[in-house]
C-alpha cells in the first residue's frame, strides 16, 4: 500500500531577476490500494512527478510519501526495492552492453551463484520471446525489444509494485500491446502513467492530473471524462 499524505513537490527555478518557487505537484493525499492504477493528463501536468514520488526517484519536499509504512525519504533503499520502475525511453535504464548481463545484473541480490544467475537471466528472457537478441548489444535493438527488456529486467528484481512512466509511447502498435499484455497479466500492483485511454479505462482506478494537482479520481469512465472535458472543452 502507498499513501501520499499532504506530499508535495517545490522547486526553486531561475529566473531573470534570481529565483522563483515553482509547485510541480501540490500537496496531495491519496491511498493507492488498487491493483491497477492509470494516471492521466496534459504534459507537463505533473504526472511523472508524481510517479516518481511513489519510489523516491523525487522526494516530497513537504509532507510524507510511505511505502507499506515505509518513508522513501529515509528508506529509499527498502522501497525501492519494493518498487520497480519503468521509465518511457528504456535506454534510460539499461545500464549494461547486452540484455542478458542487464538482466543478471538485476538478478544480483537475489541469486548469488553467477552460473545460476546467468542461466536466470536467460530463462526469464526466452520466456519473453527475447532468447534470441540475449547477447546483442542494446544499441542494435530495436525501440520494442529495448523496452521488453527493460521490463524483465525490473521484473526479475520481483518488485511487489510496478511503477511505469508512459511505457508503451515510444512503441509501434504491436510492441504497445506485448508491454499491455505484459502488464495485465502481472501479480503486482501496477501504477501506469498513459496518454493511452482504452489503457486506462481497463484500470480499477484512474487519477487525473492537472497543473500540478489530482483534478479527478474515481471509476475509469467518470475520471476519463472528465479529462476530456479539460482536454477538449
Ligand atoms: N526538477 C525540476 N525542476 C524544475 N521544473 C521541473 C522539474 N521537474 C519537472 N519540472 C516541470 O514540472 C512540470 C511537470 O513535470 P512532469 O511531472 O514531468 O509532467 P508530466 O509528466 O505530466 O509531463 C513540467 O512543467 C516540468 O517542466
Ligand atoms: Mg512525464
Amino acid at each position: 500500500m502507498i499513501e501520499l499524505v499532504e506530499a508535495g513537490v517545490a522547486v526553486e527555478v531561475p529566473t531573470s531577476g534570481g529565483t522563483a518557487r515553482r509547485t510541480l505537484l501540490e500537496p496531495t493525499s491519496l491511498r493507492l490500494s488498487e491493483q491497477r492504477i492509470a494516471i492521466i493528463g496534459a504534459n507537463g501536468s505533473g504526472k511523472s512527478t508524481l510517479l516518481r514520488l511513489l519510489n523516491g526517484l523525487v522526494l516530497p519536499t513537504s509532507g510524507r510519501v510511505l511505502v507499506d509504512g515505509l518513508d522513501v525519504r529515509t528508506e529509499g533503499r527498502q522501497v525501492r526495492r519494493r518498487v520497480g520502475f519503468v521509465f518511457t525511453d528504456p535506454q534510460a535504464q539499461l545500464v549494461l552492453a547486452t540484455p542478458v548481463d542487464d538482466v543478471e545484473l538485476s538478478l544480483r541480490s537475489r541469486i548469488t551463484d553467477r552460473v545460476a544467475r546467468r542461466a536466470e537471466a536467460l530463462r526469464l528472457l526466452n520466456e519473453r520471446g527475447l532468447g534470441e537478441i540475449a547477447e546483442q548489444s542494446v544499441y542494435d535493438l530495436s525501440g520494442g525489444e529495448r523496452q521488453l527488456v527493460a521490463l524483465t529486467s525490473v521484473l526479475a528484481t520481483e518488485p511487489a509494485v510496478l511503477l511505469a512512466d508512459e511505457p508503451t509511447t515510444l512503441l509501434d502498435l504491436r510492441n504497445r500491446d506485448r508491454v499491455q499484455a505484459i502488464l495485465a497479466e502481472l501479480s503486482q500492483q501496477v501504477i501506469v502513467v498513459t496518454h493511452d485511454l482504452e489503457l486506462a479505462s481497463t484500470s480499477d482506478r484512474v487519477l487525473v492530473i492537472d497543473a500540478g494537482g489530482v483534478v479527478a479520481d474515481g471509476q475509469p469512465s467518470t475520471a476519463i471524462d472528465a479529462y476530456l472535458k479539460l482536454a477538449r472543452p
